[in-house]
C-alpha cells in the first residue's frame, strides 16, 4: 500500500432513484465480482447518492458483502431540531456513511453558503466521525487571470485554518475546477497535479509532514475511462470524484481498476 490509498468516489448529484439504485449496485457487485476486486490492496470505491437512496445502496452493499463505502452529498451544519428539510451529519453517519461532501460547485452556486457555513459542515461532518470531502477550484474567471492556484489554495484556507491536525489529517479535498465539471473537458494531467500539488504544500506550510502525508486530494471534472490514467500520473492525485462516469456502473468500475493499476505503476505499491 502507498503512503494514502487512491478513493474512487462517485458523486451521483440528483441522479438515481432508490430503484435505480439498487439496479447500479447490483451490476457493480457482478462486474467488481468478475474482475475479482480485491479490496485489500485495490483503490477504495465509495457511492455519493441522494439522501433518497443511501439506505438502499447501503443494505445491497452489505448484503453483496461489497467493501464499497457510501457518502452524501450535503449536510446541515445544525445538529437537529426545526430546520425543515435539513439532514444532520448524526443522520447520515447512522447510515452508514463514511463520507460527505462539502462545498461542490453546484452547491456554492445554487445555494450560495459562505465559508462560516462550510465551516460549521466540515466540523459537523468530523464531530460525527465521519470524513469530509471539501470540494475547491477556480472558475474561467480566476483561471484567465491567472490565480486558480491561489485561489483554490485560498478556499481550502478559508475552511480548514481552524482545525486540530488530528482533525485536518481526516480531510479529503476534491480539487475540481468548475469549468471542468460537466462538459467533458477535463484538466490536464499537469493542470490536476499542480494544483494537488499546491493544496498539499498549503497543508505542509500549514500543519507540517505528518498532516501533509496524509490528507489525500482527489481531482474532479470530466474524469472518465479515457483519461483516468493520465490523471493519476500526478504524485500527489489521490484518485477522482466523479459525476457523470460514475453514473454507469461499467464505466466507474472500469475507472476504480484503471486507477487501481495506475496507483501500482507509480508508486510502486
Ligand atoms: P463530472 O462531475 O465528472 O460530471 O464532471 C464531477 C463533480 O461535479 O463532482
Amino acid at each position: 500500500m502507498s503512503r494514502r490509498t487512491p478513493l474512487v468516489a462517485g458523486n451521483w448529484k440528483m441522479n438515481l432513484d432508490h430503484v435505480e439504485a439498487a439496479g447500479f449496485v447490483q451490476r457493480l457487485s457482478w462486474l467488481l465480482h468478475d474482475a475479482r476486486y480485491d479490496y485489500d490492496s485495490s483503490a477504495e470505491i465509495a457511492i455519493m447518492p441522494p439522501y433518497t437512496s443511501i439506505r438502499s445502496v447501503q443494505v445491497l452493499l452489505q448484503a453483496e458483502r461489497m467493501r464499497v463505502k457510501v457518502g452524501a452529498q450535503n449536510v446541515s451544519a445544525i445538529s437537529g431540531g426545526a430546520f425543515t428539510g435539513d439532514i444532520s451529519a448524526r443522520m447520515l453517519q447512522r447510515l452508514g456513511c463514511s463520507y460527505v461532501i462539502v462545498g461542490h460547485s453546484e452547491r456554492r452556486k445554487y445555494h450560495p453558503e459562505d465559508d462560516v457555513d462550510l465551516v460549521d459542515k466540515v466540523r459537523a461532518v468530523l464531530a460525527a466521525g465521519m470524513q469530509p470531502i471539501l470540494c475547491v477550484g477556480e472558475s474561467l474567471s480566476e483561471r484567465s487571470q491567472g490565480i486558480e492556484l491561489e485561489y483554490a489554495v485560498g478556499q481550502v484556507s478559508d475552511v480548514t485554518r481552524d482545525l486540530s491536525d488530528a482533525e485536518a489529517s481526516r480531510l479529503l479535498i476534491a480539487y475540481e475546477p468548475v469549468w471542468a465539471i460537466g462538459g467533458g473537458m477535463s484538466a490536464t494531467p499537469k493542470t490536476a497535479q499542480n494544483a494537488a500539488a499546491a493544496i498539499r504544500q498549503h497543508f505542509r506550510d500549514r500543519y507540517g509532514e505528518a498532516v501533509a502525508g496524509v490528507v489525500r486530494i482527489l481531482y474532479g471534472g470530466s474524469v472518465n475511462s479515457n483519461n483516468a490514467e493520465s490523471l493519476m500520473q500526478g504524485a500527489d492525485v489521490d484518485g477522482f470524484l466523479i459525476g457523470g462516469a460514475a453514473l454507469k456502473p461499467d464505466e466507474f468500475a472500469k475507472i476504480a481498476g484503471i486507477v487501481t493499476l495506475a496507483a501500482v505503476a507509480r508508486d510502486g505499491r
